[in-house]
């Protein structure tokens, strides 16, 4: 799969409608923060493991004149949604309509199969799907390059869940360069996921981003470590080497949150069960086993190993940890249309 392959076309149906499946990513070297808040230009380039199991489908159908809506319409899970969830939804609609000169409003029906209720990079799964299905509903026939750049402008790590398997977004400094691209990896890697709460977070990423660049004294050398650990993450990756990969990936994501700590007003994700899973981990690791921590902006622990050894490491981390859910992903595949038949 290059970016400049087009998307799959099932077999037609409504040409107004379409279903997309678009699955959930972890970034291994974090994205924290953009240089264009309207376009969603980050202030760094990330790399990210798309995951199987963690996915969002979606069907978008665009208003045929007889039943015009006067605005978009949004379920998701069933539930019809309002204020902040329809906003960001009608504003890619909007750049969809105008790449495409339509002006009909759409009916967006949402669902997300992840194996616990919430609480798990859906961003990345839910606009990577609704650019797919949005984009093809409008009757445009876009590039997957094309798709990562109108997924990033709904929500940025959803550039990257364009592509399956491990996925580089560029910075890049405008609209045209700014995208995500796969990237070969000869390991098999996995990511245990340990649950520690499906509540959705009351601070969203984007403010809690903007936070750390606008106030943190430690965000300017965040970004400049981030170059050198994409660098060696890269390397390690090429050269197959997980205990190599590893330490740059956890380091990577202390980092991130010590810019959010020290934001101010500080931003703290961590519950205290992220801080158990993140000393199980270490033990785990002390005891020789491939296994090092991630967190993103919410208290769970993702725990990066190779395929190999995660049935080992999932096990270890339910003994260490009674109470909380564990679940292992491997790499799971990019964004897709479905038949229009599918049922959602
Ligand atoms: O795409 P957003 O706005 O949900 O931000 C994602 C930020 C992190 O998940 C913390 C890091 C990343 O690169 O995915």
């Amino acid at each position: 799969m290059t970016t400049q392959d087009s998307i799959n076309v099932p077999s037609a149906g409504e040409s107004n409608s379409a279903i997309a499946t678009a699955n959930a990513n972890i970034a291994l070297i974090k994205y924290w923060g953009k240089a264009d808040e309207d376009l969603i230009i980050p202030n760094m380039s990330s790399l990210s493991l798309t995951l199987e199991g963690l996915e969002t489908t979606t069907r978008v159908s665009f208003d045929t004149a007889s039943h015009s809506e006067q605005t978009d319409l949004l379920y998701i899970d069933g539930k019809q949604q309002q204020g902040n969830a329809l906003r960001r939804v009608s504003a890619l609609l909007d750049t969809i309509r105008s790449m495409a000169g339509i002006h009909s409003h759409a009916v967006v029906t949402s669902h997300n199969t992840v194996p616990y209720e919430a609480g798990l990079a859906s961003s990345s799964s839910a606009f990577a799907a609704l650019a797919t299905a949005a984009s093809y509903a409008a009757g445009l026939k876009l590039t997957r390059r094309e798709l990562s750049r109108l997924a990033r402008r709904g929500s940025g790590s959803a550039s990257r869940s364009i592509f399956g398997g491990m996925a580089l977004w560029h910075a890049g400094h405008d609209d045209d360069s700014s995208f995500a691209e796969p990237v070969p990896c000869p390991m098999d890697l996995a990511i245990v996921v340990v649950l520690i709460s499906g509540s959705s977070k009351k601070i969203s990423s984007r403010e809690a981003m903007q936070r750390s660049v606008t106030t943190s004294a430690l965000y300017n050398a965040w970004v400049e470590s981030n170059a050198k650990d994409l660098h060696d993450a890269l390397d390690a990756i090429k050269r197959e080497d997980i205990a190599a990969l590893g330490p740059v990936v956890q380091t990577n994501s202390l980092g991130m949150h010590a810019t959010m700590m020290t934001a101010k007003p500080p931003v703290l994700y961590w519950l205290p069960g992220s801080v158990a899973a993140m000393q199980a981990v270490e033990d785990l690791h002390s005891h020789g086993m491939n296994a090092w921590a991630t967190m993103d902006a919410g208290p769970n622990v993702k725990v990066l190993t190779t395929a190999a050894e995660a049935a080992q490491v999932e096990q270890a981390l339910r003994d260490k940890l009674p109470g909380f859910e564990v679940h292992t992903h491997v790499a799971g595949p990019g964004a897709r249309l479905l038949p229009a038949e599918h049922d959602i």
